[in-house]
């Protein structure tokens, strides 16, 4: 079966109800999704799907074909997309860049997950307040407890989305 990833068909070979996630690791070794709990419960596992946030511990590859599936690794390019300067794709994405500047990641392994659902929030709600950002990152754990941090960086980032994209 053929799925689109970060822009790209790949023809993958897994059985039709392989989890995506270790279809993306392991056939396509991207690592920014991880393995968590593998239930839906942590959210390390998370990609967008047509722009929205899922599980991909839990979602088999055959439910996802014809879709587009994007992971950490392009967010970059969904940025370039969205501001319309696709020839000229920026090296990360402003939550990335956010993320950096927040000095957000303690042992790292939650953030992809934070990151995609993050970027899935600011695709539809430009201005978000404290509270709504609370709500849309409610499903995602961090054990190193960086929450304050990723607040901080997630309201970075709307701003300087919102100034490019208006
Ligand atoms: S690994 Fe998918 S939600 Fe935890
Ligand atoms: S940074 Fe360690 S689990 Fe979130």
């Amino acid at each position: 079966m053929k799925i689109r990833v970060n822009g790209l068909v790949h023809r993958v070979s897994a059985s039709s109800d392989t989890p995506l996630l270790y279809v993306l690791r392991n056939e396509l070794h991207l690592i920014g999704p991880r393995f968590g709990c593998g239930l839906a419960q942590c959210g390390a596992c998370s990609v967008l799907l047509a722009g929205k946030e899922i599980r991909a511990c839990v979602t088999p590859v055959a439910a996802v074909t014809g879709k587009a599936i994007t992971t950490l690794e392009g967010l970059p390019a969904l940025w370039a997309k969205e501001r319309k300067k696709a020839t000229s794709a920026p090296a990360l994405h402003p939550l990335q860049q956010a993320w950096i500047d927040a000095d957000t990641p303690q042992c790292g392994y939650c953030q992809s997950g934070m990151l995609i659902q993050a970027a899935d929030l600011l695709s539809t709600t430009k201005h978000p307040t404290e509270d709504q950002i609370r709500v849309a990152m409610n499903g995602h754990l961090c054990r190193c407890g960086t929450y304050p941090k990723i607040l901080r960086a997630i309201k970075q980032a709307a701003a300087v989305m919102a100034k490019e994209v208006p």
